[in-house]
């Protein structure tokens, strides 16, 4: 296809966890790559993600991936508009990567720097694969850092309706993965164990916080599965590895469920989406798609990939930001502890 004069074709960078990515995006819908390293095989025997271990890989790995993205879109770093870039929230040290490789191409090639906020990234997912999405509409951010239901207001703009109190979701997977003998990375481990197991199998705490509804809590369903497996080995009975996940699943699955439909519905104008490395669950798309078309609310979906820690999202968000106007300057840090809705 022609350049149009008006495509706006961003360079989009991430290293804020273990995943080195960078893509190329058009109009901040149409994705020319998507390159993402991952890392996970280095971290494993580590039983998580090794911070400084992540940030000598970053270093290692991103400007093969850059040049690589570049390639597999047939376009040159000239070709591009802006630079888009992870910022934060994040692990300091690996998101510095990104920040300073992003900052060098840009001044090295003249061109506009945009910071971009990790999980706006994640929601900007969504735009990929649903030409016809636009805010508003409510979404549930479910990563391993991260449980918000919002409703994006805006491109990149959030009203926070619900967040967790204790662990993250994901983080809520890992945990029990490591606990179970599942190892990491989680999510996708117990995941693919609970399609073995009954869902039904053991009943774990679905918790309420009082006078926040759609607030959320993980430590409890977590700690019971902690209990069962220290009350299954203290009395020498085998682990239920299969049941125990599905379990687990199901408790944690329905939380999730229970606030983000009538969220869509009350707030959202009838639209739900889903963000994060754990939109990825299986079951969890099963329901939320079960419970949506049951009470009328559109639901979208990123597909997998696209929900774990990718560049291509990163380039989405990016596009909404530059367009608004925002630009970075040459000071751009890393943020860390990035809150949501923080710019
Ligand atoms: O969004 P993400 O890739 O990185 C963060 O920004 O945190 O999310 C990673 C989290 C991890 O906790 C991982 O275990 C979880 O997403 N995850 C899953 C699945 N795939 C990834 N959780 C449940 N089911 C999955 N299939
Ligand atoms: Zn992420």
């Amino acid at each position: 296809m022609e350049r149009k004069e008006r495509d706006v074709l961003i360079l989009a960078v991430e290293s804020s966890c273990d995943e080195t990515a960078a893509a190329v995006v058009r109009n901040g819908r149409e994705v020319l790559s998507n390159v993402i390293s991952s890392q996970i095989a280095v971290h494993t025997r580590f039983g998580g993600v090794v911070p400084e271990i992540a940030s000598r890989k970053h270093i290692e790995k991103i400007n093969q991936v850059i040049t690589q993205a570049l390639d597999d879109a047939g376009k040159e770093l000239a070709d591009m508009t802006a630079i888009g870039v992870t910022y934060g929230p994040g692990l300091v040290g690996a998101l510095l990567v990104g920040v300073a490789e992003a900052k060098a191409i840009a001044w090295a090639a003249g061109k506009p720097l945009v910071g971009v906020h990790h999980i706006e990234g994640h929601v900007a997912a969504n735009y990929i694969e649903n030409p016809d999405l636009k805010p508003p509409f409510a979404c549930l951010i479910v990563s391993g850092g991260h449980t918000h239901l919002v409703v994006v207001r805006d491109y990149g703009e959030f009203e926070i309706l619900g967040r967790t109190r204790d662990d993250a979701a994901g983080e809520a997977f890992d945990k029990v993965a490591r606990a179970v003998g599942l190892g990491y990375p989680g999510g996708p481990k117990v995941d693919a164990a609970a399609k073995e197991g009954d869902p039904h199998a053991y009943e774990f705490p679905r918790a309420k916080v009082e006078g926040a509804p759609y607030d959320f809590s993980f430590s409890g369903i977590k700690s019971a599965v902690l209990n069962e497996i220290n009350r299954a080995k203290m009395a020498g009975e085998e682990i239920r590895v299969a049941d125990l996940a599905a379990s687990f699943q199901n408790a944690v699955v329905e939380a999730l469920v229970s606030r983000a439909v009538p969220a869509a519905k009350e707030y959202g104008g009838g639209r739900l989406a889903i963000a994060g490395g754990v939109a990825a669950n299986s079951a969890l798309r099963t329901a939320l798609a079960a419970a949506c078309a049951k009470e009328g609310i559109r639901f979208y979906y990123p597909s997998p990939l696209l929900c774990t820690d990718n560049a291509a999202m990163i380039g989405s968000a990016a596009y909404y930001e530059y367009i608004r106007g925002a630009r970075s300057g040459w000071d751009l840090n890393a943020v860390p502890n990035l809150k949501l809705g923080e710019r």
